[in-house]
């Protein structure tokens, strides 16, 4: 597989090891070289913390045709119902053969025990205690871990797409493969047949996050630099309950909790989500983030209480286990007492436009996961419908990269360090990336404004311009490429915001406090190339 020590060349360069770059090595693995690769560990990924489950039509009480209404319910007229049907069609197969691997989902009574969250009409979401996602990880690492054609390079960094017309070849732009900075600093060449991004979603750009460091928007950043078209980046959707505490600021109080009995309460213990939705508690995230957010204004509060009681504490230790017992190493009882929480950024509904097999603008790259857009989530994520994205986008890839022509690895040019000039000012990595999200959380949050997007772009263009004028004169490092990349990822985020005139699903404006009747898509188009 390897030219020489910097240079490599492969079948097929996978970029992330979630639920989606992992099942897409798996199935790509018995046809040809894979290179997978990711920026931390195997547990530096969403994937790995995701809690309540994964959505599919697992009872004879449920159907395919209510799992579907209840997307296109909760996506706020912007899905695309066919891709919502391809996705959801495919949810029984995928989670009897996540079984079949070893994921030790809980049982009842022989049968899957489904658990519920907002949204959801059914009982359809397969668990493993409320460790999903670590379960599933697992699963699908014992079948990547041992096969011989998977080379995994842990600690690399993608920096860029290498494509055709950035090297001034070929009239059709395709990708050729990617730089990749390894955790020596030094910059591997890797040239690939098909490329696969599956580098999650972008959670970071923002200061309150249930996500992984990981989840800086690279793969977003590298395609939009390559040529690719992104769409529907305005919509981040926001948990309704991450904890609010000093030292675990980041952790996610499942809506599974909420699904099994949980109430939101105030300070003073007031219900209050009957007064904002007939579902309560189990209305769409949008909804129950909102309302939080609102009653946290109106109270001048600086959170509101997630109510666990109800659950009862045999089921609270049995079935949220983890959460509890990390609760309790911060000095929280959720079996006693009502626990603090505030929405955070969770998932980006948005990405790199892609088809469902994950076929993007340019040829031989692919988009998979949180980090494509689809049209599976429109304007709001139903909850758990996101690994089942990521695992059955990965299994369609698969299929259609192994339809393309047979063809040689092109050669591609090393990376080219030609620029570096000796460091004179360092630029402030931490102070830029800490103003990047401070601006997007203060400007570009759960309520947006035309002057709040307009006073956001004008603090990004100044960091922007400050990060263009250092990057290509020194050398790269894993926190400049992630700076860069997030400055990138708030600005899209922001020009798509200002793109969409009205309020619908996860984008509110003051402004534009009105749907339009026809619903579409937003769509930015790169002039990278
Ligand atoms: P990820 O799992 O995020 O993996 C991204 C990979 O890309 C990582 O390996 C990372 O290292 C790598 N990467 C990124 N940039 C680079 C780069 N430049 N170079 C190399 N590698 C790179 N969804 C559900 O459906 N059900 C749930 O219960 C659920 N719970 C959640 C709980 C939490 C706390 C969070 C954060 C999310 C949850 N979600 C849930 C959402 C879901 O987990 C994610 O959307 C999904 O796991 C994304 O998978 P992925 O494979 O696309 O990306
Ligand atoms: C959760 O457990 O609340 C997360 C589920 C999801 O994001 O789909």
């Amino acid at each position: 597989m390897s030219v020489s020590a910097k240079q490599l060349k492969t079948d097929f360069l996978i970029i992330g090891s979630g639920a989606a770059g992992l099942l897409a090595a798996s199935r790509l693995a018995p046809h040809g070289q894979v290179i997978l690769v990711n920026k931390g560990t195997f547990q530096d990924s969403s994937t790995w913390y995701a809690q309540g489950g994964i959505a599919g039509v697992s009872s004879d009480k449920d159907s395919f045709e209510s799992h579907v209404q209840d997307t296109l319910a909760a996506g706020a007229g912007l899905c695309h119902e066919d891709v919502v049907r391809a996705i959801v069609r495919h949810g029984t197969e995928i989670i009897d053969e996540l079984v079949e691997i070893g994921t030790l989902f809980d049982r009842k009574n022989g049968a899957l025990h489904l658990t519920r969250e907002g949204g959801h009409s059914s009982r359809r979401i397969a668990h493993a205690k409320d460790a999903t996602g670590r379960a599933i990880s697992e699963a699908l690492l014992s079948q990547v871990a041992p096969h011989a054609n998977i080379q995994r390079l842990e600690q690399h960094a993608a920096i860029d797409l290498i494509t055709s017309r950035r090297i001034g070849k070929y009239q059709q732009n395709r990708c050729l493969g990617a730089y990749i900075l390894n955790p020596d600093g030094e910059v591997l060449t890797i040239a690939a047949k098909q490329t696969i991004l599956a580098t999650g979603g972008a959670g970071k750009v923002y200061l309150y996050t249930s996500n992984p460091h990981a989840a800086s928007g690279d793969g977003i950043a590298m395609a939009w630099r390559a040529g690719c078209s992104v769409m529907n980046l305005e919509f981040i959707q926001f948990h309704p309950t991450c904890l609010f505490h000093r030292q675990g600021s980041n952790m996610l109080l499942s809506e599974a909790l909420r699904g099994e009995g949980a109430q939101l309460v105030d300070q003073q213990g007031r219900r209050f989500m009957p007064e904002y939705d007939e579902r309560a508690e189990l209305a769409p995230r949008d909804i129950v983030a909102r309302a939080i957010d609102y009653e946290m204004k109106k109270q001048g509060a600086d959170c509101m209480y997630l109510d666990a009681r109800p659950i009862g504490k045999t089921a609270i230790v049995d079935h949220f286990r983890n959460i509890h017992a990390r609760l309790l190493e911060l000095g929280l009882d959720m079996t006693t007492e009502p626990i603090p929480v505030v929405p955070a950024a969770h998932y980006l509904c948005g990405g790199i436009k892609a088809d469902v097999h994950g076929r993007t603008d340019i040829e031989g790259l692919y988009a998979i996961g949180e980090t494509a857009a689809t049209g599976l989530h429109g304007a709001n994520r139903l909850a758990s419908n996101s690994l089942l994205e990521c695992l059955v986008m990965a299994d369609y890839c698969a299929t259609d990269v192994l339809k393309q022509p047979d063809m040689p690895v092109c050669p591609v040019p090393c990376w080219d360090a030609s620029g570096i000039v000796p460091e004179t000012e360092r630029i402030q990595i931490k102070q830029n990336w800490d103003e990047i999200r401070a601006t997007m959380s203060h400007y570009v949050g759960i309520v947006r404004s035309n002057e709040r997007l307009r006073r956001a772009r004008r603090r990004l263009r100044l960091i922007q311009d400050e990060i263009a004028a250092y990057y290509w004169k020194h050398p790269v490092s894993q926190d400049l490429l992630e700076l860069r990349n997030l400055a990138l990822m708030a600005e899209l985020i922001i020009q798509s915001a200002q793109q969409r005139h009205e309020s619908r699903g996860l984008h509110y404006s003051t402004d534009y406090p009105h749907t339009d009747a026809q619903a579409r898509d937003t769509i930015l188009k790169s002039d990278a190339l």
